[in-house]
């Protein structure tokens, strides 16, 4: 079992178990709620029953005693203040005042959450003779865990689905990966054993007097393109090795290349400046990137045109910047991102995988950048690659 895919499982089980958790805890909660609802509606049937009592009974007239000593102490929900016209509160019921208060401490404390009560109506409590009294009320902690409950809970399911397809869409992005590297290094593994064969036929070949030289010639270079195509494949399918260079030689090598492979219509220029620029680089990698790049160039312009290539070090930022400039048919800024995506292609024979490869090659290999700099619709484009300056001080 590989390590990605155990990985997989892993994540699989861990949000299976917390949407398990979480549906868990909404249910039990939920029944918390209900019954401690149904006991408030217990404690008011009890109390109708008892006011009903109250009010046939002909021996039972004190109605301040039945509110005070049913109404008030029988409620254990909701937060209760009773006080008299000035606002002194006489007798609270549901609130948590903290025992070690003075007398004084705690008439100030009531008074304070009755500012609190401020926004619902207190209920006027007529005790005849002009002598009334208030009740002060404010929302249950029932009600209020209620009001905030759905809230909560959705929430708490958007973050997990949030981060459950984060989690899912960046192993998906190790999957695809994976299966990319692999079949890079497989090829260059598979195409080792005839290259070797072929490098062992051209020393027979030499050894033939009547054989043609330049044939060899071209036989062996063949071969060592096969080797160079090898070594890319292997190269991006493990992390590539990355040594020194002179960047301007490797650009002009990979230049004089592609110079007897693509149409004579097109020419290729290269700037540069007089000092080599050293980076820190796998040859093979960067060829290709250029390769694409030129590749890229040719089509836009239909076979027609210049590909100007200039190189030079920016000190101030560390970096060497490598512009590759066409005269081709331009792309629209809105585009400017999505052509580095795998699978983006505007050709009947494209695969999209161009730019995409050149994006990993210069991004997580090199450390680098590359971007569209400018692109004018039906005058050219300039690519831009921004690769980190070897700097030693001696
Ligand atoms: N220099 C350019 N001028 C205009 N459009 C370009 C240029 N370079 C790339 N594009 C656009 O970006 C798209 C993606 O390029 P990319 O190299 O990734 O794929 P492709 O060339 O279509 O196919 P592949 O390289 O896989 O054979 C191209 O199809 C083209 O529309
Ligand atoms: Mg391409």
């Amino acid at each position: 079992m590989t390590h990605l895919y155990r990985n997989k499982m892993i994540y699989k089980a861990i949000v299976i178990v917390i949407a398990f958790l979480i549906a868990a805890f909404s249910i039990y909660y939920t029944n918390q709620l209900v019954k401690e609802l149904q006991n408030s509606e217990l404690r008011q049937i009890d109390l109708f029953a008892k006011a009903q009592k109250a009010i046939v009974s002909p021996d039972s007239h004190d109605g301040l005693s039945f509110l005070l000593t049913e109404i008030i102490e029988t409620n254990r929900t909701i937060p209760v203040i009773l006080t008299d016209e000035l606002g002194t509160p006489i007798a609270y019921r549901n609130i948590q005042v903290p025992s070690h208060l003075s007398k004084e401490e705690k008439d100030a404390f009531l008074r304070k959450e009755l500012t609190s009560m401020h926004d619902k109506p207190a209920i006027e409590v007529n005790l005849g003779d002009g002598w009334k009294q208030y009740i002060h009320y404010t929302d249950s902690l029932v009600l209020k865990k209620l009001r905030y409950y759905p809230y909560i809970q959705l929430s708490v399911i958007t973050i997990f689905g949030i981060l459950t397809y984060l989690i899912f869409s960046s192993v998906r992005r190790a999957e695809q990966n994976r299966i990319w590297v692999g079949l890079a290094k497989e090829t260059a593994h598979q195409l080792g054993t005839p290259i070797s064969s072929l490098m062992a036929w051209v020393e027979v070949l030499k050894s033939e007097e009547t054989l043609d030289k330049s044939i060899i010639e071209e036989i062996t270079k063949d071969i060592q393109r096969l080797q160079t195509i090898t070594s890319r494949f292997s190269s991006i399918g493990s992390e590539p090795m990355l040594s020194v260079c002179n960047l301007i030689e490797i650009t002009e090598k990979a230049i004089e290349y592609l110079r007897s492979r693509i149409s004579q219509k097109v020419s290729i220029s290269l700037e540069k400046p007089s000092q080599p620029i050293m980076v820190a680089l796998n040859a093979s990698l960067y060829e290709w990137v250029i390769e694409n790049l030129c590749k890229n160039a040719v089509d836009a312009m239909n076979g027609i045109g210049k590909i100007q290539i200039s190189i030079c070090p920016n000190f101030s930022r560390s970096i060497a910047e490598i512009c590759v400039t066409d005269t081709g048919k331009g792309i629209p800024s809105s585009k400017f991102k999505t052509i580095f995506k795998a699978g983006y292609t505007t050709k009947k024979r494209g695969w999209g995988l161009g730019l995409t490869l050149a994006k990993r090659i210069i991004e997580e290999y090199h450390r680098g950048k590359i971007y569209v700099k400018q692109s004018e619709l039906n005058a050219g484009t300039t690519f831009c690659i921004e690769l980190p300056l070897d700097i030693h001080d001696n």
